[in-house]
């Protein structure tokens, strides 16, 4: 077929199985995934840090402009300024920010202002969405676009055998500063990675079943 732009042939992924025997083990890999909020100190290396963002870097965005940044913070003193930060955001949110909803539906999960895990576990992923490209250019579907990837980041974490909390403490504007970001970058969200401390628990949830959420026509 003639291009008006390069092209190459497509390389396929075999998952060497059939697409109804694979997908059905991915959704029950999937479906071990949780929110963890009691993190062991255990290292995490490098590499593997490195290979879940490389996962998430490979997700599809808008126009391709990959409108994400990715800071994988392990310095301990860093952890802890960003600890900090955190936890006087979340006194002001639990205690005049949130709504009587909002704490409400938030109580079966028992967070509190505390994030002791902005510590304990050994990496944190801070990601920022780009308003505009690094060199000034336009960036399309930003929140879609950095939405993807951190699914994508999420899958890559679990899969490797991590876990992961997603976090916003709100405003994030701390992270910023912290991080030394230039302004085109607006912090989106805090994901401590790490193992589960020994005996982690995590609360009882229901997830929505197929016939909720899937409309067949
Ligand atoms: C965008 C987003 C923001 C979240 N913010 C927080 C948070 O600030 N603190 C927290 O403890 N959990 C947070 N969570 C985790 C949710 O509470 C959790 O995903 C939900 O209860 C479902 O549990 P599961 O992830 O184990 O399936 C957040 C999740 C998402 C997707």
């Amino acid at each position: 077929m003639a291009h008006t732009h390069p092209h190459i042939p497509l390389r396929s992924f075999d998952p060497g199985a059939s697409p109804e025997e694979a997908s059905r083990r991915f959704a029950e890999i999937m479906r071990l995934r949780r929110t963890v909020r009691m993190f062991s100190d255990r290292p995490v290396s490098e590499e593997t840090i490195r290979n879940v963002v490389a996962a998430a870097g490979s997700a599809p965005s808008g126009a391709n402009k990959q409108p994400w940044r990715f800071v994988c913070v392990r310095d301990p003193a860093l952890k802890k300024t960003i600890r900090e930060g955190a936890e006087a955001e979340e006194r002001e949110f639990y205690t005049r920010r949130a709504g009587p909803e909002w704490l409400a539906d938030l109580q079966q999960f028992e967070t509190t202002s505390e994030k002791p895990f902005l510590e304990i576990a050994p990496w944190l992923i801070v990601v920022f969405k780009l308003a505009k490209t690094d060199e000034g250019g336009h960036v399309y579907y930003v929140n879609e676009s950095v939405g993807i990837a951190v699914g994508m980041l999420l899958c890559a974490i679990h899969h490797a055998g991590l876990v992961s909390l997603t976090h916003t403490p709100s405003p994030m504007g701390f992270l910023s500063k912290m991080l030394g970001r230039p302004e085109h970058e607006r912090p989106y969200l805090l994901i401590p990675v790490g193992y589960p401390a020994e005996g982690c628990e995590v609360p009882v949830i229901e997830k929505k079943g197929l016939d909720e959420i899937m409309v067949l026509r």
